[in-house]
């Protein structure tokens, strides 16, 4: 935000709520999770949130460019880019991930969600804003989460449902997006809790888009 503008709306760090949201159910469930999944993990950032408290953590997404941006700053540990301020005006940043020790326990690989290879099931999994940008969400939600998470395990689906012809099929949409989400995944997930989550994507210095997705946190029965 501009220099002293306070946070509309509470707003926080997203990928560290989304797995602060984790760990405080899987504490609360004396689940002392092992694996890991960030599906659709972009640069890394939440996959580096769980690598604090998970000792393996599996990010995967199907950007060549943001898997590359994500396994140089977990080899660097540091990332320089400009920002965008104004028109051509640009400030330089620089990011730190955290420490190896934590960043480490990270995998990156690039990969389709909807045709993963046959993975072992993971304690959580968190699929961070994906729903509305694949192809079949219907499938991401009806047979890919399923055997994702083990039984007892913890899935953190997070969506703000900005269905878009760009990334799925108008005849793909789901519609009532909760409701469906919830039918579909019904005969292996119960809801624990459900909640907005906003987030902010920063266009330029003066110009922000906040958004609240969903999120809805549930068990695999
Ligand atoms: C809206 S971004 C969300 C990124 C991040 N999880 C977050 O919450 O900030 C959606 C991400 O999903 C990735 N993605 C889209 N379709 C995918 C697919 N079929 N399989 C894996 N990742 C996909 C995109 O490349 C992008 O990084």
């Amino acid at each position: 935000m501009p220099r002293g503008r306070s946070t509309p709306f509470g707003l926080r760090n997203f990928p560290a709520a989304c797995a602060r949201l984790l760990f405080s159910e899987a504490k609360r469930r004396r689940i002392r999770p092992r694996r890991a999944l960030d599906l659709g993990c972009a640069v890394g950032r939440a996959s580096f949130e769980l690598s604090r408290k998970v000792p393996a953590v599996l990010a995967i997404d199907s950007s060549k460019t943001f898997i590359a941006a994500a396994k140089k700053l977990a080899t660097r540990g540091l990332c320089s880019f400009r920002l965008n301020e104004e028109g051509h005006r640009t400030r330089p940043v620089r990011i730190v991930a955290p420490a190896q020790k934590i960043r480490g326990r990270v995998s990156f690989g690039t990969g389709d969600a909807l045709r993963l290879p046959r993975l072992a099931p993971f304690d959580l999994v968190l699929a961070a804003n994906l729903l509305d940008r694949v192809k079949d969400p219907q499938r991401l939600l009806q047979k890919v989460l399923p055997g994702l998470v083990r039984p007892g395990g913890l899935l953190l689906l997070t969506s703000p449902y900005t269905w878009s012809k760009a990334f799925t099929p108008s005849s793909r949409w789901l519609r009532n997006s909760f409701f469906a989400t919830r039918r579909l995944l019904a005969p292996h997930f119960r809801l624990l809790r459900r909640q907005d989550l906003p987030f902010l994507l920063r266009e330029h210095r003066r110009k922000f888009q906040l958004t609240f997705a969903d999120a809805t946190l549930w068990l695999r029965v």
